[in-house]
């Protein structure tokens, strides 16, 4: 007799695994946090083989019990992982085969861990972008409240980051609400290849056991079980796709910490952020640090890692499964971690932001944010609008010269560049009267504000 050999494939063994081997290759330490949707799996599995007369109905209670138990201890802390059982699949089995005797060992009937594996990450990442949805949407409603109560705060916008024409904030903040919503709509997208049954596909070829995949598919909540069994067992394209959708999301909300970063600061000062999500320094006492943006925007890095680990881990594998397929999970985690921490972070920093009205406007009137408005007025006057182009950039240059703002120019300077410039002209120089002439849908009108937010009311309403 040789010394003892892994008792879930030993048979063919004739000498136990290397010690170091069997840590190299174990997942236990990363996969364990699938034990909900492994025991969901297995349950459904057993009661579709007792409905294919593999299993009896005792058999199935047995089973269905232990794995109750099993759920129970893990959840308490009370169960005893273990490396030499590689994975959650066998550490589970073993239990359940040592809390009910014989009738654990069946349980793996018909089934492979091969489909096993691809069924439980599936359920994870579906249960997961239900998760990400939920606090997208919070995130959104925040900045729906926040976008109400700022409809008519002005602010410079920018183009180049440079004074471009002013704008509302409630705009700038709804325009982050449009790249939620396509970060929404791509998890959902997302969601319905996610939610296909790769249970029944066995080890690559399907099984000879008269199973009927469409019962496990429907007791697991999934849409249809997969079609090919080759492809169920290696597909991991789910996985890739998540974390592009996390790659557009972590973008986008590197492009919003930039934001809250500049706005922050004492050159800018536009916002406030609340001091719970800030921290000082340990050096230079004034400092209060916008932690929370800047890493948020750092995160980035990771997430994008990830997709590019995931696409080369699944380049060139030829079918079906290998096991360079349990490297999916540490990337797919740490993207579902880090994704769900900064949406959390966003969710709760963003509704508490406070605008510096007075810094906004200011810095509005600084940089000619209304120069495009003088050049539409006097193209409503009859002047072809290349040449109100022209004057209006010579009225820029003389107001550089002699550091004037053109809405502080006396009417006679203005003339000097066009006598078609009247009186009324001081309609269109003044921050309301530019961002209230931008008044149709998308526009930074604070009407169209309101109205932007109400139609985001109902969307979010909706899901
Ligand atoms: N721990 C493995 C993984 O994560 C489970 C599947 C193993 N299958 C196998 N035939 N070795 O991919």
């Amino acid at each position: 007799m040789t010394k003892e050999t892994n008792q879930q494939w030993g048979g063919r063994f004739s000498e136990p695994t290397d010690a170091f081997v069997a840590r190299f290759t174990a997942s236990i330490t990363f996969d364990q946090r699938m034990y909900r949707q492994d025991i969901q799996g297995s349950i459904a599995h057993a009661k579709m083989l007792t409905e294919a007369g593999v299993l009896t109905p005792v058999e199935c209670a047995d089973i269905e019990q232990g794995l109750a138990e099993i759920q129970t201890e893990i959840e308490a802390g009370d169960f005893p992982w273990s490396i030499e059982l590689e994975d959650i699949h066998m550490n589970i089995e073993a239990a359940l085969t040592k809390k009910i005797g014989l009738t654990g060992k069946k349980l793996h009937t018909g089934r492979s861990r091969n489909d096993q594996v691809a069924t439980d990450i599936r359920l994870y990442v579906r249960d997961e972008i239900d998760n990400i949805l939920l606090e997208i949407t919070r995130f959104q409603e925040g900045l729906l409240g926040l976008a109400k109560a700022e409809a008519s705060t002005i602010m410079p916008g920018f183009t180049h980051l440079q004074t471009a024409q002013p704008v509302t904030f409630g705009h700038h903040l709804m325009a982050w609400f449009e790249m939620l919503s396509r970060d929404y709509e791509r998890y959902v997208d997302t969601r319905k290849r996610v939610n296909v049954s790769p249970l029944g596909a066995a080890a690559l070829a399907g099984t000879t056991y008269p199973i009927n995949r469409q019962i496990t598919s429907d007791l697991l909540g999934f849409d249809r079980p997969a079609e090919n069994s080759l492809d169920a067992v290696s597909d991991r394209d789910f996985a890739i796709e998540f974390c592009a959708t996390s790659s557009i999301l972590a973008m986008h909300m590197t492009r919003m910490s930039e934001e809250l970063v500049l706005w922050a600061s004492s050159q800018f000062n536009f916002v406030n952020l609340p001091d719970r999500f800030c921290t000082g320094s340990s050096i230079m006492p004034q400092k209060k640090n916008p932690d929370v943006p800047e890493l948020v925007r750092g995160k980035s890095g990771r997430v994008y890692g990830h997709l590019m680990s995931l696409l080369t881990l699944m380049k060139s594998q030829p079918l079906a499964y290998n096991k360079d397929n349990q490297e999916d999970k540490e990337p797919l985690f740490d993207t579902i971690d880090t994704i769900k921490g900064c949406l959390r972070a966003y969710a709760d920093m963003v509704p508490a932001l406070e605008s510096k009205k007075e810094q906004m406007r200011e810095a509005a009137l600084r940089g000619f944010s209304t120069a495009t408005d003088l050049a539409d007025y006097l193209t409503r006057k009859g002047m072809p609008f290349r040449d109100a182009h022209e004057v209006v950039g010579k009225s820029v240059a003389y107001g550089l010269e002699c550091n004037k703002d053109l809405a502080e120019m006396s009417l006679e300077e203005l003339q000097v560049f066009s006598g078609d410039i009247k009186a009324d002209v001081f309609d269109v120089l003044t921050l309301e009267g530019s961002v209230a002439a931008r008044d149709h849908i998308g526009g930074t009108a604070p009407n169209q504000v309101l109205a932007a937010v109400a139609r985001g009311e109902k969307l979010v309403a909706a899901r």
